[in-house]
């Protein structure tokens, strides 16, 4: 099956940046939002990218002008109609997501494909509420999506192999290189990166190091990009706190648990970046 017409449910930073890379690969892209203001603020996002990359000549101005020509923004689910593929990138919430599934099965074509972003949540509970659980998989993309390379493949018990070689395909044709995981909680990534991450909450809690050299140390010792305190307040600590919770409940081993600092910090709506303080502070 060959994908022409891509749809994205959800333009917050996550859902931009996937209707970015695929209208830059050439796709015609439908990305959505529940209303206006939330659909131009992902739209923004998506616009400023595109200019940086522009004003860096890493993207010449008219291809600029074809990307956002490629784009079709709306508040309309109706809109999905056309789509061969369409990503659901909405917040962490199983029922919205069961929602969206058996909304967009009724939409879309019969052959479409239906992926979720999910981090963490059971792709095949999202596939059950469609009529067609062997055109559903998981296609997890990781921040920031235009820079990240990988794309973290879910199939379910009842993805086809159909479905899982497409989506292969497609996330080659995105510049994207593809893992393909279970469907289990954290799937590959989360299951290795949480646990570390929550260990250096545990460091910092127990006074064994500064945020700084906790840090410092992965960065110049492991040549990480980003210390872990710094990738959590980037990927935002109530994301974690949720992940932390689906895994311990799932797996029941202490590793998985939140650390009772991330639990206060959430508490406190220090949610890291996106609140202007997390274990740094931002201004
Ligand atoms: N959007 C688009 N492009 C961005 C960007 C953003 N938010 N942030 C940085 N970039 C681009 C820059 O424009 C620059 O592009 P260029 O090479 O063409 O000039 C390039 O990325 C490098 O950026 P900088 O030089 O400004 O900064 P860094 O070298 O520090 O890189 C980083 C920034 C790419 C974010 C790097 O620090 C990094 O890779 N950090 C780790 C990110 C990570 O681990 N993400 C995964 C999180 S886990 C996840 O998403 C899964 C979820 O389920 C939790």
């Amino acid at each position: 099956m060959e994908i022409k017409k891509v749809g994205v449910v959800g333009c917050g930073l996550m859902g931009s940046g996937i209707a970015q890379v695929c209208a830059q690969s050439g796709y015609q892209t439908v990305v959505s939002e529940i209303n206006d203001d939330l659909l131009n603020k992902g739209l923004g996002m998506l616009k400023s990218n595109l200019a940086r990359n522009v004003e860096k000549g890493k993207l010449a101005a008219s291809e600029k002008d074809a990307i956002l020509g490629r784009l079709k923004p709306t508040t309309k689910m109706a809109d999905f109609a056309g789509c061969d593929l369409v990503i659901e990138v909405v917040v962490e919430n199983m029922e919205l997501k069961k929602k969206i599934f058996a909304d967009l099965d009724k939409i879309c074509p019969p052959h479409a494909i239906l992926a979720s972003n999910t981090s963490c949540l059971s792709v095949i509970e999202m596939a059950m509420a469609t009529k067609k659980p062997d055109k559903v998989l998981g296609m997890h993309f990781f921040n920031p999506v235009p820079v990240m390379k990988l794309l973290e493949l879910v199939r379910t018990i009842a993805s086809s192999e159909e479905t899982v070689n497409t989506v292969k395909a497609f996330g080659k044709s995105i510049d994207k290189t593809v893992i393909v995981a279970q469907d289990m909680p954290g799937f590959v990534v989360n299951r290795l990166l949480t646990p570390y991450l929550f260990d250096a909450m545990r460091m910092l809690e127990a006074g064994l190091a500064t945020r700084e050299d906790i840090d410092q140390g992965m960065m110049l010792g492991c040549n990480h990009p980003m210390g872990p305190l710094t990738l959590a307040d980037f990927i935002g600590l109530d994301t974690l706190y949720f992940i932390a919770n689906i895994m311990y409940e799932e797996f029941k081993e202490p590793r998985f648990a939140p650390p009772l600092l991330l639990k206060k910090m959430v508490a406190a709506g220090r949610l890291g970046r996106k609140s202007g303080r997390g274990f740094y502070e931002y201004k």
